[in-house]
């Protein structure tokens, strides 16, 4: 007999890590979503409540269940295995909203996990994905699994569309440094401005970047990490959106950093660093951010930061 509820916790994350638009994401600690999910006999699915870890209210997020990542992912997962009756949803959002952290995701992964844990057979974690997917596309317009990967799985991963995601190997000396400022960027919108096409010399030096930031990952080659950790085609187009983000990255790149971008749409700004500058470069990291008007909250993570976890 299985249980008759769930909580599950899911991470935010890196979005595209600079290098790799839609195909490769990283996960954070320090920040994530909790869903907690009940059974009932009624078919169908409710979102009950939507709350801050500190138990206010979050107005901002639909609890339509057609209209909210985690009910959506829920669905999707609860009806393909023909599951009997529905779910109570019950979210704790960690996550800033329209953050570029992976807010979306969060959910949609708490949610997915919780609910297969109410199954009589539950799924892996890797079967889990499309229905993840299925929640953060109805958020950003897109099917994109550069946030539900690593919110799901942990770690630094490769999700490139209709191929298995895979968490890479890391090398333990390199962490992130993720600053948020007290701003919001519509995913949605900011997709949909932009451009549809690149140039062949676009695409030959980015996808040779994306190429070898791997290589490099695997090797723990720091210098080629340093070459490749850049955004030739998306970041030039999103960072006018960020008032910060110029002042927050030559910040970043003047104390060492190895590479520093917009995480997923923005505002958030992600920078990778050797461990031992890591302090040092959120810092001027936050500094410039304030410098520029804006507030702003910083976390640092190990590139091997874990996944979604069932709680109980
Ligand atoms: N890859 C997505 C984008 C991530 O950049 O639009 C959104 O968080």
């Amino acid at each position: 007999m299985t249980s008759d509820s769930a909580t599950a916790f899911a991470p935010a994350s890196i979005g595209n890590v600079g290098v790799g638009f839609d195909v490769l994401g990283l996960a954070i600690s320090g920040a994530g979503d909790r869903v907690t999910v009940q059974r009932r006999e009624a078919v169908g699915i409710e979102v009950r409540s939507i709350c801050t870890p500190t138990g206010d209210d979050v107005p901002d997020l639909s609890k339509d269940a057609g209209k909210n990542t985690a009910s959506i992912a829920a669905a999707s997962l609860w009806q393909s295995q023909k599951a009997p009756g529905g779910l109570i949803i019950d979210i704790e959002k960690g996550v800033p909203l329209q953050s570029g952290m992976g807010s979306s995701a969060a959910s949609a992964v708490a949610a997915t996990v919780a609910a297969n844990a109410l199954l009589e057979e539950p799924l892996s974690f890797a079967a889990l994905l499309d229905h993840a997917i299925e929640g953060e596309a109805f958020a950003s317009g897109g099917r994109h699994a550069d946030n539900v990967a690593p919110s799901l799985l942990g770690g630094l991963v490769v999700c490139p569309p209709g191929i298995d995601a895979v968490r890479l190997e890391t090398h333990s000396t390199v962490s992130s440094v993720l600053v948020h400022p007290e701003l919001r960027v519509n995913t949605a919108e900011s997709r949909a401005g932009l451009s549809d096409t690149v140039t062949r010399e676009q695409w030959i030096r980015q996808q040779g970047l994306l190429a070898a930031f791997v290589t490099a990952v695997f090797m723990g080659n720091i210098p080629l990490m340093r070459h490749s950790l850049k955004d030739l085609i998306i970041e030039p187009q999103r960072a006018g959106s960020v008032p910060c983000f110029a002042a927050v990255k030559q910040a970043a790149l003047d104390s060492g950093a190895i590479g520093c971008s917009l995480s997923g749409s923005g505002p958030s700004i992600f920078a990778l660093i050797e461990n031992e500058r890591a302090e040092t470069v959120a810092s001027v990291m936050v500094e410039a951010c304030r410098a520029e008007g804006i507030d702003c909250q910083r976390w640092i993570s190990p590139l091997s930061s874990p996944g979604a976890v069932l709680e109980d």
